[in-house]
């Protein structure tokens, strides 16, 4: 006899919570990232803005194409969703404190992002979202990777959530970042905190899995032994394909990622090829 085995773990039942009618968004997959056509980023007003804050917490990152902005009006679209953060590590490399470059090409060492994290989560209060506009791509290869952790919650068993809810890691910058900017002095200590481990959106209300293999180094409270299983557990959970999708850029566009409930993870497959954009990296709260 047949063995019931009840549908894929998870089932992409997003939905908005209304209807937008200043963007017209266009899923990337079912269960992460939008597409928003048809929009010139340097000229949208506060309802624009409102919209495209919505389907943010909503679906996790939405991507732009085909946009046309000078340093100065990428620092200014950041700035509509709240003040802007400034790296802990990285270089000022334009003259605009709030530009990160991203950049990879023949002679460098490391490129940025190539393992699973949500932006500088060792900080208090780490970025609400980043707003990357590669302006330079390699001829193939050089996608990002995104993952939904509300659906990577979602689809955890009962008693792990129970297991999870109320339970604190501990975030550190000081293995990710020292030593890691080449011709940039390392500072005397980086960020380190401690967040739950699974989060409420401030915006969606919604629980999302907050740890990650990059900043996470354990869970308070347990064994080292059990957090690092638990841990690794949640990792290989939330790195499933279903919550995940891959996004091909194209010269100028821009993906905004909300780093509250999507986790992101750079692929460096186009050496000796070139890749070159910026990054703006909006202000967030405390996770709770
Ligand atoms: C990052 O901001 O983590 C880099 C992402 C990317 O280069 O695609």
């Amino acid at each position: 006899m047949a063995t019931k085995r009840g549908g894929p773990r998870s089932k992409a039942v997003w939905k908005e919570s209304s209807p937008y009618s200043r963007i017209s968004l266009r899923r990337y997959t079912p269960n992460v990232g939008v597409v928003v056509d048809n929009i010139d980023l340097a000229n949208i007003d506060d309802e624009t803005t409102k919209e495209i804050r919505r389907a943010l917490a909503e679906y996790c990152v939405v991507f732009f194409r085909d946009q046309n902005l000078s340093v100065e009006q990428h620092i200014e679209f950041g700035r509509r969703f709240g003040e802007l953060d400034v790296h802990p590590a990285a270089a000022n490399a334009t003259g605009h404190q709030e530009i990160l470059v991203i950049s990879a090409d023949e002679n460098s060492d490391r490129a940025n992002g190539e393992a699973w994290h949500s932006d500088v989560s060792c900080q208090p209060q780490p970025p609400m979202g980043s707003i990357l506009y590669i302006h330079e791509v390699p001829p193939s290869g050089g996608d990002t990777m995104f993952s939904n952790m509300y659906a990577a919650y979602d689809a955890l068993s009962d008693k792990m959530k129970e297991y999870l809810n109320g339970l604190v890691a501990v975030h550190d910058g000081e293995h990710v970042y020292r030593g890691l900017y080449t011709g940039v002095a390392d500072k005397p200590s980086y960020p380190r905190s401690k967040h739950p481990v699974v989060r409420t959106h401030p915006e969606t209300g919604k629980k999302c899995l907050f740890v990650n293999r990059s900043f996470t180094t354990h869970i308070v409270g347990v064994p080292r032994d059990e957090s690092d299983a638990i841990l690794n557990f949640l990792y290989q959970h939330m790195e499933h394909p279903n919550f995940q999708c891959r996004f091909q850029w194209e010269p100028n566009s821009i993906a905004f990622w909300d780093n509250r409930c999507a986790q992101h993870r750079a692929i460096w497959d186009y050496w000796p090829h070139r890749r070159y954009g910026h990054r703006v990296t909006v202000m967030g709260d405390t996770p709770f």
